[in-house]
């Protein structure tokens, strides 16, 4: 059994429904400061709690029989991290530490986690593979940052294996439509844009049109949410076959820029979408492309869906009719 930790949020709650089509006994821990219980099927055990709480964290390893943890959880919002530095050390990384130590307890050895490329800060060459420099700008990139370090401590002085993912951007949904993106506040692009579509949103703001890009707007590199899900998958057999704890990127290789996306989701909602075009935002690089060439190699990992247009056109299918 796993115990996928922030589960009822957007990309864990995908990689649930995959672990389960795969087979896999799963159960989940959640805030739901942020999830959503209607993204897990009936049959899941959702523990509603804090994964900072040891003392739920030792109820849960003695109650189920978990061989091994995907993470998923923290705060993902770039300017509150930058606000409220504490909020995300916090959560992100101190309630990480209290579980890597909950798993030392109880003798549980394998954890997927969730990084991010925001823990490389500026680029400084393209595409950016796991060798490029970490010098994250902001406490979200550092959180992440911190726990890598923490998991090779871990590693070398316990013996906790770990694989860390850092995932470029995340999009799309569920190709069956039971389930999709879901945040509140949304920042993510592809939501933005399709719910201005809707008529939800008066106009999509684009920041910055003098980048030194094609278009003069930022290029950024999507991958689909059931890509994530299956490398989590993968990582986990990875992990379990006995493979070495090591780091991947997670993106399709390909970048979109911000005029592409907007361009491409007019094509697939058929709706005229207002834009606005405001100043540049500190801190966004013109460019964020991933080498997963790693990923591809050791974890035998295709990306299914590198497309856009689809990639859009099921963000539109579950944004149309969402539930939650
Ligand atoms: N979405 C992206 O494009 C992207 C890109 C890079 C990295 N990531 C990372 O991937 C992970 C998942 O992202 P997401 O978009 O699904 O976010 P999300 O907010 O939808 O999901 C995170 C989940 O974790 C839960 N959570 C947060 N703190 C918790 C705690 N202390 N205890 C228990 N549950 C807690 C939230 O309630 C939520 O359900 C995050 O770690 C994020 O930093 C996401």
């Amino acid at each position: 059994m796993i115990l996928v930790i922030g589960g009822a949020g957007y990309i864990g709650s995908h990689y649930v429904q995959y672990a389960l089509e795969q087979g896999t006994e799963i159960v989940v821990l959640d805030s739901l400061v942020y999830g959503h219980r209607e993204a897990l099927p009936a049959s899941v055990p959702l523990i509603e709690g804090d994964m900072g709480d040891p003392a739920l964290l030792d109820n849960l390893f003695q109650t189920y029989p978990i061989e091994a943890v995907v993470h998923f959880a923290a705060y993902a919002y770039v300017g509150e991290s930058v606000e409220d530095p504490s909020k995300y050390y916090n959560n992100n990384f101190i309630a990480t530490v209290t579980v890597l130590d909950a798993m030392r307890r109880h003798n549980v050895n394998n954890i997927v986690f969730s990084s991010t490329c925001a823990s490389y800060g500026n680029p400084q060459y393209m595409p950016m593979d796991e060798k490029h420099p970490q010098a994250p700008i902001n406490p979200y990139g550092e959180s992440k940052f911190f726990v890598e370090h923490v998991l090779r401590a871990y590693n070398h002085a316990y013996g906790l294996n770990f694989v860390a993912l850092r995932y470029f951007n995340a999009a799309g949904a569920d190709p069956a439509g039971r389930i999709g993106e879901s945040h509140n506040p949304e920042t993510h692009l592809i939501p933005l844009v399709l719910q201005t579509a809707l008529g939800q949103r008066k106009s999509i703001n684009i920041f910055g049109t003098d980048y030194d890009t094609p278009d003069g707007t930022c290029i950024r590199d999507y991958i689909h949410i059931l890509d994530l899900a299956q490398a989590h998958s993968l990582a986990i057999n990875y992990l379990t076959a006995g493979g070495k704890s090591d780091i991947f990127n997670l993106g399709n290789g390909l970048g979109f820029s911000v005029r592409e996306v907007i361009a491409t989701c007019q094509e697939v909602s058929q709706c005229p979408i207002a834009i606005t075009e405001s100043p540049r935002r500190a801190g966004d690089p013109p460019r964020l492309i991933a080498s997963a060439e790693k990923a591809h190699a050791v974890l035998g990992w295709k990306p299914l869906y590198p497309d856009l247009k689809t990639i859009i056109e099921h963000a539109w299918a579950w944004e149309v009719k969402r539930p939650y």
